[in-house]
């Protein structure tokens, strides 16, 4: 086999072979083939696509080119849950309690955030003392007795994903469906995980720009779980404006704490739900979403939900305490309000301005091996719909920097004030089966 040729095939739109395709992936892992001919190739799918065979193929080479974690160990139905990424999403600290509550194993392999979206990693790391690193034999153990482990992904889990994830990113292939969705099902699949739920964001804080784009992510990635016998649902949520009001880990932290604690904002309280109990019917605790919405509701307002985080808090070596007392979570030293300048209605947040000035804030990673500060954040006051006067307070940077100037012009211009009234933001699209 000879790359250039194969690279020629998919130029024409033909349809490769799993051989090919292990070819290439595997040829490139082990630096036999260029950067240059695998960026031709990413920029041949990006405009002829794959097949969906093609793409369960390309998922499996991603699996097979590093470790898998073998969690056969753990009894139970292993579901997983994974987003595509968004600004103030902090589903995965409520929805891994919640489930776990309901005796579902679930053992969630997150990463650290990079850019204006946060990671779970991250978000955790501002519990004192949280870790995020344990033996496999360790997490096994914990998820066999308390149902629940989140933990840094391995080193060595999907290496060709990451490897082709980088050139993608100075190739301009990052958003090509087939891609994104091999890359996201491949690192899925390789932590062992039964069945999983996707969450796939849409809107101006997400990768997918229009519910068409993120219906055909949805579709596909919901298809490579069938072919590769693992159950997948997607869920297709909002993200035209930060979810909750929290945006920053230890303020996300502290919002998650309030929907476990049956006080959050209804956007996430209600996405968070959704995203539970489709876990929780996939690990087959309940028999339809309707009854396990309605249980897994009934646990947070018991105070159930809110001791399970507790929990895991305390198995992963964090304080505890914290969870009692969010108010001593890091805090920051500087809080500047930003004021509404006109009357009016709050007609949009741009979520990407929003995540780039919390990252401008200390909140987030500009480079790969930044130091982020827990307490950076913001907080949103006002969301779409709202009515607002003018020196109102629409959002409050939190920071420990002191040159935030950038940040606040970022901010300050995500918000679009309007004359007329506009309908509050959907929260769920559309559910893929
Ligand atoms: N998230 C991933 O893990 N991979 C992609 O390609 C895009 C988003």
């Amino acid at each position: 086999m000879r790359m250039v040729n194969l690279i020629q095939k998919k130029k024409r739109g033909e349809i490769l072979t799993k051989e090919e395709i292990d070819f290439i992936v595997q040829g490139y892992v082990r630096d036999e083939i260029p950067d240059y001919q695998i960026s031709a190739f990413l920029m041949a799918v990006y405009f002829k696509g794959m097949t969906k065979e093609e793409i369960t193929d390309l998922t499996m080479s991603f699996v097979n080119s590093g470790d898998t974690v073998d969690l056969s160990k753990i009894s139970g139905i292993k579901v997983d849950k994974h987003s595509t990424g968004g600004v103030g999403d902090k589903i995965s600290l409520i929805a891994v309690p919640l489930v776990a509550s309901v005796g579902v194993p679930i053992v969630k392999m997150s990463g650290r955030g990079l850019g204006h979206t946060g990671g779970t990693i991250d978000k955790l790391e501002s519990i004192k003392g949280f870790k995020t690193e344990m033996s496999i034999e360790k997490l096994i153990s914990n998820v066999n007795k308390h149902k629940m482990a989140i933990v840094k992904q391995t080193q060595n889990l999907t290496p060709a994903d990451k490897k082709i994830y980088a050139l993608r990113d100075v190739t301009a292939t990052v958003d090509s469906i087939p891609l994104i969705a091999s890359s996201i099902m491949s690192k899925k699949i390789a932590a062992g995980a039964d069945r999983i739920v996707l969450d796939v964001k849409v809107g101006s804080g997400a990768f997918m720009k229009t519910v068409d784009e993120a219906r055909e992510l949805a579709r596909t990635m919901v298809e490579i779980g069938k072919l590769t016998n693992r159950k997948t649902v997607a869920i297709i949520t909002n993200m035209s404006q930060p979810l909750g009001r929290e945006v920053g880990n230890a303020n996300e932290v502290k919002e998650a704490i309030e929907v476990l604690n049956g006080n959050g904002p209804e956007d996430v309280t209600v996405i968070a739900l959704t995203i539970a109990s489709y876990m929780a019917v996939l690990g087959e605790a309940f028999k339809n979403f309707e009854t396990a919405y309605d249980e897994l509701n009934k646990i947070i307002k018991s105070g159930k939900a809110l001791e399970k985080l507790k929990e895991l808090v305390m198995i992963q070596g964090g304080d505890p305490g914290l969870i009692e007392k969010p108010e001593k979570l890091p805090k920051a030293e500087r809080h500047i309000e930003i004021k509404a300048s006109q009357k009016g209605y709050i007609s949009e947040i741009n979520a990407e301005s929003i995540g780039v000035s919390a990252m401008l804030l200390g909140a987030g990673r500009q480079k790969k091996d930044d130091e982020i500060d827990a307490a950076a954040g913001i907080t949103v006051t006002k969301k779409v719909g709202d009515e607002v006067n003018p020196g109102e307070t629409i959002c409050i940077l939190h920071t420990n920097l002191t040159n935030y100037e950038e940040a606040e012009v970022m901010a300050r211009k995500a918000f679009v004030i309007s004359d007329i009234k506009v309908s509050p933001v959907k929260y769920i699209y559309e559910v893929i089966e």
